[in-house]
């Protein structure tokens, strides 16, 4: 998120605009937590995770009389359009300034990649490359145990995450809530794998599907195997951007004040079959976000 902040302002500056930056997002328009943001004000950010404008979880914001008073304390500001670096909470703020005559313009962040009007959102490359780091961890005790390892991953109601991290480090099941399977199917699955010589497996489960601890006491329970879990948590929202998330960021910011530039806006910038794309609210979809039957079953297809 840092290196989009820092591309919004450079190229926002660049382009000839005053910018601003509002702390807290919604909470800070409400607290008048809005400063000037100069060129220097975002140096040293962009191999920063998190982000300097940090960021708060704001219910009230749900509230039409709450969003009409952001609105006056926007425009008593002399604001005239907003760029909003967030998920899909973040976007329903922005839709609802936007409906009051401000024009707005989201950035997609998150590491769910959920989002629709992108096919990739800041934050996801990062976090699994984490999981990946992770698990290459666990992957040495769970295979010197002879283990099964349970691990869950985040993801909210969306199995990505723990799809391309499974994928990515061969896993030999991948629970997610887009494709329902039973746990005793996934325990007869290890019962014959480990039949055929699978001493150890990795279990990638998404939180919206299963919980970790759940599934590794089902499988103890129901087999004769060992079995270890991990929660990753808050370690996959952190640390540097891999280089894919800095440039994301990056380039999706400078192309949100390039639409601004050119009026376009009240939508979402994202990233579609390797460009720059802006999608008005109105024709937002979740095509594409489906999470393709394939490359689940890939996973099954790889690991029997
Ligand atoms: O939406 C991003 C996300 O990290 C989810 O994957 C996770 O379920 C949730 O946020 C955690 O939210 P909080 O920070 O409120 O615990």
């Amino acid at each position: 998120m840092n290196a989009g902040i820092r591309a919004v302002t450079r190229v926002g500056i660049h382009k000839g605009f005053s910018m601003f930056g509002i702390e807290r997002g919604y909470e800070g328009i409400i607290n008048e937590d809005i400063h000037p943001l100069l060129h220097r004000d975002v140096a040293r950010i962009i191999n920063r995770g998190g982000t300097m404008l940090r960021t708060a979880r704001f219910p009230a914001f749900k509230d039409p009389a709450v969003q009409e008073q952001a609105y006056a304390i926007l425009k008593d500001y002399g604001i005239d359009g907003l760029v909003i670096l967030g998920g899909d909470g973040s976007m329903a703020g922005a839709k609802a300034l936007t409906a009051l005559g401000l024009p707005t313009i989201t950035v997609p962040c998150t590491i769910d990649n959920d989002m629709a009007g992108t096919q990739l959102t800041i934050g996801f490359d990062s976090a699994v490359n984490t999981i990946l780091n992770c698990v290459s961890r666990i992957r040495d005790t769970s295979d010197a145990h002879e283990r099964v390892a349970v691990i869950e991953v985040m993801g909210r109601n969306s199995g990505r995450l723990a799809l391309e991290a499974g994928l990515a480090c061969g896993a030999e099941v991948v629970l997610i809530p887009e494709y329902e399977v039973s746990l005793t199917s996934v325990c007869n699955h290890l019962n014959e794998t480990h039949k055929h010589g699978k001493w150890y497996s990795l279990i990638l489960v998404a939180e919206g599907a299963y919980n970790g601890h759940e599934v590794s006491e089902f499988i103890k329970k129901h087999t004769y195997l060992e079995t270890s879990v991990t929660v990753l948590g808050y370690v996959q929202r952190g640390g540097a951007p891999t280089a894919v998330d800095a440039n994301l960021g990056t380039v999706l910011g400078a192309y949100a004040m390039e639409c601004f530039a050119n009026g376009q806006y009240n939508g979402v910038v994202g990233y579609i079959d390797g460009r720059t794309q802006f999608t008005p609210y109105s024709q937002l979809s979740n095509h594409g976000k489906v999470i393709s039957k394939d490359m689940y079953e890939l996973v099954s297809i790889l690991s029997s």
